[in-house]
């Protein structure tokens, strides 16, 4: 399907014209109406291709921890196959109690889990849980865990990674630069939350339409966007 790569073109006149706001509008209102028509470019231009799984099954690390992202350690497999994502290096960041980080690390040889550990505005546990995420996860030797903000590891990591999970503080601006920086590092990228958080949907779609790849949608728990080449 034929895409636009020059997005700027398409959304440089509205604003030129008759859009371009109030210069005395508060920045986050400034931002806000910048966002809306962004979006309204963005999403009459990215399908959302709907990601229905052949096959589950559980993978053989399920952790009984809380979390929001159960049901999506089954459609692992299936999706890795689907996608020919090769086995050899993982990126996650947003860690938590490390569900997630648990199943992915069943398909890869190894596994870096980058997290503040304190939690965030959307998180319910604000606790420093690094020691016991820690602890949890030590006997997967596979699984190395980093306590960082995700802006500094992106400033120095210049490698590649076969697959990377996104699924950080579910804002538009976090996903987005997270997500980008992801999209370019990795062949395939997952984003948590498309479903619960629109904020995570239209940072996805942005992201597809900027580097030209196809946005998948798992609508299951609470969804999963997922983008390849
Ligand atoms: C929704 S939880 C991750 C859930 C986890 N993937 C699971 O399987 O349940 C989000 C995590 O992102 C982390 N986080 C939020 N903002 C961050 C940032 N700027 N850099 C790194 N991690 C961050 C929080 O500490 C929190 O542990």
């Amino acid at each position: 399907m034929p895409r636009n790569f020059d997005p700027f073109e398409k959304f440089a006149w509205p604003i030129a014209r008759n859009f371009m706001p109030d210069k005395n509008l508060p920045l986050v209102e400034f931002i806000d109406i910048w966002n809306s028509v962004m979006h309204d470019l963005i999403s009459s231009q990215i399908p959302v291709l709907p990601y229905v799984p052949e096959r589950r099954e559980l993978p053989p690390r399920v952790l009984r921890v809380r979390t929001a992202w159960r049901g999506i350690e089954s459609i692992l497999a299936d999706l890795i196959q689907r996608f020919r994502v090769r086995g050899g290096r993982c990126l996650e960041f947003g860690v938590e109690f490390g569900y997630s980080t648990a199943a992915l690390s069943c398909f890869f040889d190894e596994l870096t889990g980058v997290d503040l550990f304190t939690g965030d505005k959307h998180t319910l546990d604000q606790r420093d849980i690094f020691s016991e995420t820690s602890e949890r996860l030590f006997r997967f030797r596979n699984v190395r865990l980093v306590r960082s903000d995700y802006r500094r590891w992106i400033a120095r990591d210049h490698t590649l990674y076969d697959l990377i999970h996104v699924d950080i503080v579910h804002t538009y601006v976090d996903t987005f630069t997270c997500g980008l920086w992801s999209a370019l590092h990795a062949p395939c990228v997952l984003f948590h939350d498309t479903v619960s958080f629109l904020e995570v949907r239209r940072a996805v779609s942005a992201i597809a339409l900027l580097t030209g790849k196809r946005f998948y949608n798992f609508e299951e728990s609470n969804g999963l966007g997922i983008l390849v080449s």
